[in-house]
């Protein structure tokens, strides 16, 4: 049998994702691209395995299931990267489930949301991030990974 390693398994690095992101690939491809969700969560995963987390990489159109995860990664995770969708721009709930956690969430946006619409322009999510990265794509979850992995080991971003 197999000897358990005595060390301890890294938490995972949550990924939580806000509403109509189930369409990436299809909706608006010259706003948000062409990578479909599905193909961030594996880029995300092999980027997190490379700093030595696992990740939990969740989607939901609903915004008590994102509150449900956002309070679930108090104890379970060992960062956040939360993209909330519109739900960043309206969303005091969200706001008040993320000022419950202690450890360091980094908001990501696809597009830039300063670059658009006013009412894009503020962030509820912003307020509690310890870093902000829009307007990158898909590139910009794995500059997130990256960040998040060095906050969580305690060195600045
Ligand atoms: C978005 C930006 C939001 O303004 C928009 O409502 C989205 C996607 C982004 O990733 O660019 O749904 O969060």
């Amino acid at each position: 049998m197999a000897k358990k390693s005595s060390k301890s398994k890294a938490l995972p690095l949550y990924v939580l994702n806000g509403p109509t992101l189930n369409l990436l690939g299809q909706r608006e491809p010259e706003v948000y691209g062409r990578t479909t969700l599905a193909e961030i969560g594996k880029m995300v995963a092999a980027r997190a395995k490379s700093h030595g987390f696992p990740t939990v990489f969740r989607q939901s159109n609903h915004e008590g299931a994102l509150i449900d995860w956002i309070l679930e990664a108090r104890t379970k995770a060992a960062g956040l990267i939360f993209n909330g969708g519109a739900y960043t721009h309206t969303s005091i709930a969200i706001y008040d489930a993320l000022r419950t956690l202690a450890i360091p969430v980094i908001e990501v946006h696809l597009s830039n949301p300063h670059a658009r619409e006013e009412f894009r322009h503020r962030s509820y999510v912003s307020m509690v991030a310890s870093g902000v990265i829009v307007g990158l794509r898909e590139h910009g979850y794995l500059l997130a990974v990256d960040a998040l992995a060095r906050l969580v080991k305690g060195a600045p971003a």
